[in-house]
């Protein structure tokens, strides 16, 4: 066969098509996540997908800069594709200092991620999500979790586990222990925790240089809890967090209940930028996060030499629809218009005219098939109702429609439909 070689006519690798029933699905996320974000006053921004690569590696961690899309532009400019919205938000916000603060704003986009393509894991995905920016309190770190509860729940995913944990806790953990040296291992070996065994964990940290005993030690330390349990095992590591954690809670069981809530010292996190509170959200069986975030209190400062504190969340739009089983949303044709000439031409036009303005999707027959072939042409694409406009039906000033789910066919007068 001629034509380009199969490769060529499916996306570059980790990408995707999104034909119609699927971008429906996306859409219909999209529509539902973003009622929830307004709902709680967000509201929503977009940036450019090509970024400074300067702004995009000042605190990513070096694992997330290897994942960066990097190129030169013609004018010799190092740019890179997002890999998340946080830090264009970030940037955005650096300058645009007359935002009155607390801001919450909120996104569905695209970003880019050049990892290892697999199941749940793609080059080029969406991410909803929310930034609150300019407070430092538990109500503020609440309020981010329960929004990301009630976007699980309103997306199907009743079932949702969100485990929290603090980066403060895990430093003076560490301080504790005499570590604080090993810190960038140990936190790579902790991110592993929920999808590695015990003796690859603990090998992380100890081909890091951390003595075997408390490699294992850690690995035991850092394990999950109740939420309510939380504030009495961070007072034991520092008083003031502990009583943070305390008022949290207290929030969260207001606003939402504790129950999708657990405390999990393992989790730490990829990203560099996080300061305090960070969490990942589980659905279901599925075994991926389908999302995560926390607090990122210096990051703002580093663009606008501004301290801001600042969290959100971001939610992998395509793991979710996975977890839920949301894949394909059908959007039928509301009517077809069949003629078999010329004549009836400006009849059929005048037809659609009054239904797209009365809200209906409408197409006119293009005048290559057969009645017979747009009927089955009209059945494969899905048609609620064909209206056929015949001579006949011409002199009468009626119209013919034939409702395709009742099976049932009627004559209209024109000026009645
Ligand atoms: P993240 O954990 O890197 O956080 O990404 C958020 C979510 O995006 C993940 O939980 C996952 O569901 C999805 N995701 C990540 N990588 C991929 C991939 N390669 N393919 C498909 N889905 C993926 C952030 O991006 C932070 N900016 C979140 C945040 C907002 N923190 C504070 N504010």
């Amino acid at each position: 066969m001629s034509g380009l070689p199969d490769h060529l006519r499916r996306p570059p690798r980790g990408m995707r098509d999104w034909l119609p029933p699927q971008f429906y699905a996306l859409k219909h996320m999209e529509d539902v996540l973003s009622r929830v974000a307004e709902s709680f006053g967000y509201r929503r921004v977009e940036m450019p997908v090509v970024e400074h690569f300067e702004v995009l590696a000042k605190k990513a961690g070096q694992e997330v800069i290897n994942e960066i899309y990097y190129f030169k532009d013609k004018a010799g400019r190092d740019l890179g594709l997002r890999f998340d919205m946080t830090v264009p938000v970030a940037r955005a916000l650096s300058y645009s200092l007359d935002v009155p603060r607390p801001v919450r704003w909120y996104y569905f986009t695209k970003v880019f991620r050049y990892d290892e393509p697999q199941h749940g894991r793609y080059r080029e995905f969406y991410q909803f999500g929310i930034e609150l920016v300019g407070s430092s309190t538990p109500r503020a770190d609440a309020e981010v979790l329960h929004v990301l509860a009630d976007s699980l729940s309103a997306a199907g995913a009743v079932d949702y586990v969100v485990k929290i944990n603090d980066r403060r806790a895990v430093d003076k953990m560490l301080e504790a222990l005499g570590l604080s040296a090993y810190r960038d291992v140990i936190y790579r070996a902790l991110d592993k925790k929920l999808k590695l065994p015990r003796e690859e964990v603990v090998a992380v940290m100890t081909s890091g240089g951390v003595p075997r005993d408390k490699a294992e030690k850690i690995y035991d330390m850092t394990s999950e809890m109740p939420l309510q349990e939380a504030a009495d095992h961070l007072t034991r590591l520092d008083q003031s967090l502990g009583a943070h954690y305390a008022k949290l809670v207290k929030y969260l069981d207001a606003s939402t209940g504790l129950g999708g809530f657990r405390f999990d010292m393992s989790i730490v996190r990829g990203l560099d930028y996080y300061t305090g509170i960070v969490f990942e959200a589980f659905a279901g069986e599925y075994k991926l996060a389908v999302g995560g975030g926390g607090r990122y209190d210096d990051l703002l400062e580093l663009y606008s030499g501004i301290k801001t504190p600042a969290l959100g969340f971001a939610i992998g739009v395509e793991r979710l629809m996975e977890a839920v089983g949301l894949h394909n949303v059908e959007k039928p044709l509301d009517y077809y218009i069949y003629i078999f000439d010329d004549e009836a031409y400006p009849q059929a036009v005048a037809v659609a005219k009054k239904l797209r303005s009365a809200g209906f999707s409408v197409a006119v027959e293009l005048g290559e098939k057969s009645l017979k072939e747009a009927f089955e042409y009209i059945l494969k694409i899905g048609t609620r109702y064909l209206i056929i406009i015949g001579k006949k039906e011409l002199e009468r000033g009626v119209v013919k429609i034939r409702d395709l789910q009742k099976r049932e066919e009627y004559e209209k007068p024109i000026n009645e439909l």
